[in-house]
């Protein structure tokens, strides 16, 4: 029997597409570890959280690095989805993250589309989601966020992004409007905040992908008093051209980074797949892909960015990444940062301390002083 209490307990329950609600399953550890974050400074808490980071921290000064202005203590993330409401924005660290990206946050409170939304596909380790944004909206997750008494912008344990996307009800000619009121709430609270328009599951939303409409949201978003750096995350299924034209436009308008990528509407091998729950195959459902099949197509958008934006801009590589060496070979590629979601769940949180442990091994390896000189080497994994 393992002996990761994960594996142990929860691998029966992710090892089958119907082993446990998914989405359920998401809520229940959420609240949790949302009530933790509230009560973080009582003893038994504090001590429970104590021993989650002896366990699953890494602290090695060769793992740390300050990137667009923010100092992160590892290059390794939480990615934007699981935590929408921010709720457990004062522990993040104790899992061993060097950020948490939290969201994605919309002007208004919105359900999200109906349920069952989100789709274990267990045996390629992937999942098909079509949540929809369903969050509290920016004013409630602005409360949220105070109510954890988390320290002020630059003196916390670990970075913190806050991820905003475009309430369903608004029209995509005042996205603006909608981002721009998002903004005034949270900014004062997020470390970093990013420009969601590549989610699949908001109609119109990956419009604002488009040069001329992503860049009239920037350059309104960038005007605002006290706008922290700013990210634009993209999708998977952008051409080739529309990629070279987003790198272009991050160089422009002084973006602080992009971030690669979001799941995918293409089916990536799996159209005929059926899900259990609806007898019906993926190229049938709407929503998006993530997980181990979307590893190759994000690794190859984040090389095509590195490409056409120079080495200066900076890559938050994500999609697929369950490993140290998937890890690694996004950083390689180009990525000053990475994050997990779909790898996270069915790996556990383990996941974390194996990949640091990883880098630093591929460090020594290859004679590298640290993650920041790392970035871009093109250098391949050597298995130890
Ligand atoms: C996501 N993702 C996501 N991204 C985002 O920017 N805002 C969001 O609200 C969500 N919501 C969300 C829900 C669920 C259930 C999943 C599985 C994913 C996308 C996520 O941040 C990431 O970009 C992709 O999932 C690819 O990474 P992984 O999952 O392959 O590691």
């Amino acid at each position: 029997m393992s002996s990761d209490p994960w594996q142990r307990w929860l691998g029966p329950l992710l090892s089958a597409d119907d082993g446990a609600d998914a989405e359920w399953m998401s809520q229940f550890t959420l609240s949790a570890l949302g009530q933790a974050s509230r009560w973080r400074a009582l003893p038994p808490v504090r001590a429970t959280l104590d021993a989650t980071a002896k366990a699953l921290q890494r602290h090695d000064p060769r793992l740390a690095q300050t990137v667009f202005g923010c100092r992160f203590a590892n290059p390794v993330g939480l990615a934007a989805g699981f935590d929408k409401n921010a709720v457990a924005a004062g522990i993040w660290q104790a899992f061993g993250f060097g950020f948490a990206e939290l969201g994605t946050i919309t002007a208004q409170a919105q359900p999200g589309n109906p349920k069952p939304r989100l789709f274990r596909l267990a045996k390629e380790q992937a999942a098909l989601n079509r949540m929809g944004f369903n969050n509290k909206g920016a004013a409630a997750v602005q409360r949220i966020l105070q109510a954890q008494g988390l320290p002020p912008v630059g003196e916390r344990p670990l970075v913190l992004g806050l991820n905003l996307g475009k309430s369903k009800v608004t029209p995509l000619e005042h996205a603006a409007d909608d981002y721009a009121s998002s903004l005034e709430a949270l900014a004062p609270l997020a470390d970093y905040v990013v420009i969601n328009v590549s989610s699949p599951n908001t109609p119109g939303l990956r419009e604002l992908q488009d040069e001329t409409l992503l860049r009239q949201l920037v350059e309104r978003l960038r005007g605002q008093s006290g706008c922290p750096p700013l990210l634009v995350k993209i999708a998977p299924d952008l051409a080739d051209e529309a990629i070279d034209a987003l790198a272009r436009l991050a160089y422009a308008e002084g973006l602080a980074g992009v971030i690669a990528t979001n799941t995918s509407l293409d089916r990536l091998g799996l159209e005929q797949r059926r899900l259990l729950q609806t007898g019906r195959t993926l190229a049938e459902e709407a929503g998006g892909l993530s997980g181990v099949p979307l590893r190759a197509r994000a690794l190859e958008v984040l090389r095509r960015l590195r490409v056409s934006a120079g080495p200066q801009l900076p890559l938050i590589g994500v999609g697929g990444i369950d490993s140290p060496q998937a890890a690694w070979d996004r950083i390689a590629a180009g990525a000053s940062l990475v994050q997990l979601y779909t790898g996270w769940i069915y790996r556990g949180p383990e996941l974390v301390p194996c990949i640091l442990d990883g880098l630093l091994q591929q460090l020594e390896h290859h004679g590298l002083p640290t993650i920041a000189a790392a970035v871009g080497c093109g250098l391949p994994w050597q298995e130890g």
